[in-house]
C-alpha cells in the first residue's frame, strides 16, 4: 500500500516516449548505437563538426513533428495526476522532446533543453524553432549567421534548472524516476539526494536499472504509470 505524499518530484528519461515511436539512446537500435556521442552531444564535437550536429537535431526535430508521433497514455497519466494531486508535484525531463507539454503537464523542466528551441551564442536569447536550421541560418536578434545552436544540453554543460531541482528534490517526500537508464549525472544521483531526506523513491521501467530505489516497478510505461498515479491518487 502506498501512502499519499504531499510532494513528489518525477524524473522521466527517453523510456517514457519509446512507446510513441521516439527512440532510446542505450537500446541496441537506439541513437547512441548509430551516432558519435562525441561528434553531436559535445561542445567539442560542434566546433569540430557544425554541420553533422546540426542535422542531427534537425532530424530528431523533423521526427518529432510528424503526425505520427505523439504523447502517449504515461504522458497523459501524468498530466492527470498533475491536475489532480493536491500537493506539490514537479516533473523534470531529460527529454527534449515536447510530448509532456503536449499531454498538458504544466510545472515541467526540461533539464537537458528543448528540440523546439535554439540559442544564440552571443546574446543567449532562446527562440521557439520548429524548422531546420544551421550555420547559415540569421539569428533573430543579431541578424548575422553561423551564432545558433540547439537548445540542448550536451555532454560537459550544466544542466538546466538545477537550483530549482535540488531544492524540489531536498523537500518531496515522493522521488519517481521513469524510463531512465540512470547512466547520466546528475539525473542519475537525484534518488540519492530525495533519499536522504527520508523521501520514497520508486522507479518505472522496462527493466531494473542498477540504481537502488526503494521501489522497482517493471513493464512498458503506457502501463504502469497511468496504473501507479491512479494508485496514487486514491491512496
Ligand atoms: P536511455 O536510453 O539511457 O534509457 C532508456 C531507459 O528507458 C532504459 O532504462 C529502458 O529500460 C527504459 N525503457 C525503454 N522503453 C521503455 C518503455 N516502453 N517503458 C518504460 N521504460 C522503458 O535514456 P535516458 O536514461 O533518458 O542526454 O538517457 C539519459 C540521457 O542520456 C539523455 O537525456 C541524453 C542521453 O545521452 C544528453 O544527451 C545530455
Amino acid at each position: 500500500m502506498i501512502s499519499r505524499p504531499r510532494s513528489i518530484v518525477v524524473l522521466t528519461g527517453a523510456g517514457i516516449s519509446a512507446e510513441s515511436g521516439i527512440e532510446t539512446f542505450r537500446a541496441a537500435e537506439g541513437l547512441w548505437a548509430n551516432h558519435r556521442v562525441d561528434d553531436v552531444a559535445t561542445p567539442e564535437g560542434f566546433a569540430r563538426n557544425p554541420q553533422l550536429v546540426y542535422e542531427f537535431y534537425n532530424q530528431r526535430r523533423r521526427q518529432l513533428l510528424t503526425p505520427e508521433i505523439s504523447p502517449n497514455a504515461a504522458h497523459s497519466a501524468l498530466a492527470k495526476f498533475e491536475h489532480e494531486f493536491d500537493g506539490e508535484f514537479l516533473l523534470v525531463t531529460q527529454n527534449v522532446d515536447n510530448l509532456h507539454e503536449r499531454a498538458g503537464s504544466q510545472n515541467l523542466i526540461h533539464m537537458h533543453g528543448e528540440l523546439l528551441k535554439m540559442r544564440c551564442l552571443n546574446s543567449k536569447l532562446v527562440f521557439d524553432v520548429s524548422e531546420d536550421f544551421d550555420y547559415d541560418t540569421h539569428c533573430r536578434c543579431c541578424r548575422s549567421a553561423g551564432n545558433l545552436r540547439p537548445h540542448v544540453v550536451w555532454f560537459g554543460e550544466m544542466p538546466l534548472q538545477m537550483n530549482r531541482i535540488n531544492s524540489a528534490l531536498e523537500n518531496c517526500d515522493m522521488f519517481v524516476a521513469i524510463g531512465t537508464s540512470g547512466n547520466v549525472y546528475p539525473a542519475s544521483g537525484f534518488y540519492q539526494t530525495a533519499k536522504i531526506r527520508k523521501a520514497s523513491t520508486v522507479e518505472l521501467n522496462l527493466e531494473r536499472t542498477g540504481s537502488s530505489f526503494d521501489r522497482h516497478v517493471r513493464g512498458p510505461a503506457t502501463e504502469c504509470v497511468p496504473q501507479f498515479f491512479e494508485s496514487l491518487l486514491r491512496s
